[in-house]
């Protein structure tokens, strides 16, 4: 069968399933079927496909339809403008974080902690755009740390990035000029809600801490004063409501220059604050 002929039943198969985005998925999982870029589709869509590539496209196709992402299928996703290994023990990087990473590089930093790292992505991007630092990225689980190495290395990072098993600071030593943290923040109330792809496929551990989807900001406001520099800041991602209850944390905790961020779509999403300074000024 030729590659053009196997994609119409399979974009209607995804229809099917209740798929948004099916064609563009059906394109995405075919080109990953016949080993191309996606930009590199069209060019080979009369070719004929081989046994291999058919089976590898009928697979991709059904774990989709099972709703299963397309980056853990694939098992990449671009962030920040580099490829990121995923699996079922990551977080697929979402691009709204890319708005954390830009907060970040606005100024220079020399030592970077990321807290629940997943698959390394706001650590190694921070790291690829400020290439005098050096960062430690610490998860709670073991599997997502072996992701994480693995980016490090694929990205010729591993020299500047260590990965360590922490409960946010219990095992992290030393200070940071920046600390940066997407944490998971889903109230325990909103994960029945979440689409199938992240309810039934990501890691729980990643996405909601439980409860009102407070508590990681609760354990980062708490320790981060110890674990920053003076004038050091704190980045952290947030659910687009959460920003006046986190403000307010970090505030309590005695962080100055507190300030809610906006990502592409106008929504809040970052907290940003700092640690006073010697002279007792957290402005940046
Ligand atoms: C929302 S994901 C973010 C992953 C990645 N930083 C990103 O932005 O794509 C949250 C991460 O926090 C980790 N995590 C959850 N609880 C943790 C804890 N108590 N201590 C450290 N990491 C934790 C999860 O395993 C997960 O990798």
């Amino acid at each position: 069968m030729r590659a053009a002929e196997a994609l119409a039943p399979a974009i209607a198969r995804l229809e099917a399933a209740g798929v948004e985005g099916a064609a563009r998925d059906a394109r995405v999982l075919l080109a990953h079927a016949l080993g191309i870029g996606p930009d590199r589709l069209t060019l080979h869509l009369p070719d004929e496909m081989t046994p291999d590539q058919d089976a590898a496209f009928v697979a991709a196709v059904t774990d989709r339809a099972a709703r299963q992402p397309v980056a853990q299928i694939t098992g990449r996703r671009l962030f920040w403008g580099q490829w990121f290994r995923v699996t079922r023990d990551t977080l697929d990087p979402r691009p709204e974080t890319e708005t954390l990473v830009a907060a970040a590089l606005e100024w220079p930093f020399l030592k970077v902690l990321d807290l629940g790292t997943g698959t390394g992505c706001i650590l190694l991007s921070c790291l690829k755009g400020m290439p005098i630092a050096q960062g430690v990225g610490v998860d709670i689980s073991d599997a997502a740390l072996e992701v994480a190495a693995e980016n490090s290395r694929d990205l010729g990072l591993a020299e500047r990035a260590r990965f360590l098993r922490s409960d946010w600071f219990s095992q992290v030593n030393g200070a940071f000029d920046l600390i940066v943290s997407n944490p998971p923040y889903i109230a325990a109330s909103e994960m029945a809600g979440l689409a199938p792809e992240v309810r039934d496929w990501e890691p729980h551990l990643a996405l909601s801490p439980g409860g009102d989807g407070l508590d990681a900001y609760r354990a980062i406001a708490r320790g981060a004063g110890a674990r920053l520099t003076p004038g050091g800041r704190l980045l952290v991602e947030i659910g687009p409501t959460q920003g006046a209850a986190v403000r307010a944390m970090l505030l309590a905790a005695g962080l100055e220059d507190v300030r809610i961020l906006t990502d592409m779509d106008g929504r809040d999403r970052v907290v940003a604050a700092a640690k006073p300074d010697a002279d007792g000024c957290g402005c940046a």
